[in-house]
């Protein structure tokens, strides 16, 4: 069978992981209300997918002006840490690895959102153009928005925030997780730093590309010395398309993504830490990575390396043959599918995603994804 490789352990950090499947990063917006806390319904669902070799939670907001979608869980509060100790606790008693997604959306939020109805914050005062933010407007209902022009952080702020994230680190490992994912994607806060697009400063953290990893680099250290390099993975989203999708991250193109994410890549193998994981393009007719590209990442990086995409299993299995992956991670299967790693082992057919219930929302569409029956 070609998914055979999937499903050999591998190293990442201080754990022997039993495969190489991996539920990469995935917001569902359930969150119990006031207060952004996990609840008894998340932990089902992250127990449900605890045969994954590897687990990311969905992206967990460091501090309150880090959130752009209504009812996505947050890791600031003590009743947050207490509400994702009940997921912990769940995925550990099924014998699954989970590590959190540290999420700040910067510009990419609203108003409606922010503390005291304050505008975003953002390396600088540049408007995302394509990227929405989702707002309530009662209970379990919403709307897409425009995010505002946000407000440029000055460098008392920036040096705060690389102290949050590392306070997040540590209510992580207080939550139970076994380590944290810098979210660096996807065009939210890091991503912005590093973008020439949306980074326009003219301090020490804008201009060249060495200034715009100069947030990333901070962030990183800083959550390092709370849970240890082998406790720690980045998501990048390298884009080679520069054609205008409806993206979250257009906007955020970089002139030569390959230069900047190498570069970028090198940070992380400065500091040692466990693995980069590369989410690709992902809408349909994406163009694939360049093989330029990962191979570069391979000889960069030391450490594991992750992808996302639009994966089959055959063609995850060939990237790790190839000598250019370590794991494999798939989203929207993972949705549709809890027990995806024994489907893809045994070449059992997948169920379909529905679209109810991908964003918010009840049981329906979430936890009620039968596993494969003969
Ligand atoms: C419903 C949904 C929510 C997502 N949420 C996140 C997120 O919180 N953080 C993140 O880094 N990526 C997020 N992603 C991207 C996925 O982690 C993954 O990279 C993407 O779905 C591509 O993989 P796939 O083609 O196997 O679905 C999300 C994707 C989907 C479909």
């Amino acid at each position: 069978m070609t998914a055979t490789v999937l499903n050999t352990p591998v190293k990442l950090g201080h754990h022997l992981l039993n495969n190489r499947v991996v539920l990469p990063p995935l917001t569902r917006q359930r969150s119990a209300q006031p207060g952004d806390i996990a609840t008894d319904l998340m932990a089902e669902y992250y127990r449900q997918r605890a045969t994954a070799g590897f687990m990311v939670s969905e992206g967990t907001q460091i501090e309150p002006r880090g959130q752009g979608y209504a009812w996505t869980p947050g890791i600031y509060s003590p009743a947050q840490i207490d509400g994702w100790r009940k997921v912990t606790h769940a995925v550990h008693a099924e014998g699954g690895v989970i590590f959190a997604q540290l999420w700040h959306v910067g510009r990419v939020s609203h108003n409606a959102l922010q503390p005291e109805g304050a505008a975003p914050v953002a390396p600088s005062a540049i408007q995302a153009q394509q990227a929405k933010a989702f707002i309530a407007t009662g209970p379990g209902t919403g709307d897409l928005v425009q995010p505002p022009v946000p407000r440029a952080l000055n460098l008392l702020e920036i040096d705060e925030l690389v102290g949050q994230y590392a306070q997040a680190a540590r209510n992580a490992l207080d939550a139970g997780f076994d380590g944290v994912e810098i979210h660096s994607a996807n065009g939210y806060l890091v991503n912005q730093f590093i973008s020439a697009h949306s980074n326009q400063r003219d301090d020490q953290y804008g201009g060249s590309l060495d200034n715009r990893l100069r947030f990333l680099r901070e962030v990183v250290e800083a959550v390092s010395q709370v849970v240890g390099p082998e406790r720690l993975g980045v998501r990048f989203s390298p884009l080679f398309s520069g054609t205008d999708q409806d993206r979250v991250y257009i906007g955020l193109v970089e002139e030569d993504p390959h230069h900047t994410y190498i570069e970028a890549i090198k940070v992380l193998e400065q500091s040692g830490i466990a693995y980069v994981s590369i989410a690709e393009a992902d809408w349909d007719n994406a163009p694939d990575l360049p093989d330029s590209f990962r191979q570069a990442v391979r000889s960069t990086f030391s450490g594991r390396i992750i992808y996302a995409g639009r994966y089959t299993a055959e063609r995850g299995a060939r990237l790790v043959e190839a000598g250019l992956a370590d794991l494999i991670a798939f989203g929207r299967p993972f949705i549709a599918n809890p027990d995806l790693p024994q489907r893809l082992f045994n070449g059992w057919p997948l169920n379909p995603l529905r679209a109810e219930g991908m964003y918010g929302g009840s049981e329906l569409g979430y936890v009620d994804y039968p596993a494969y029956a003969e």
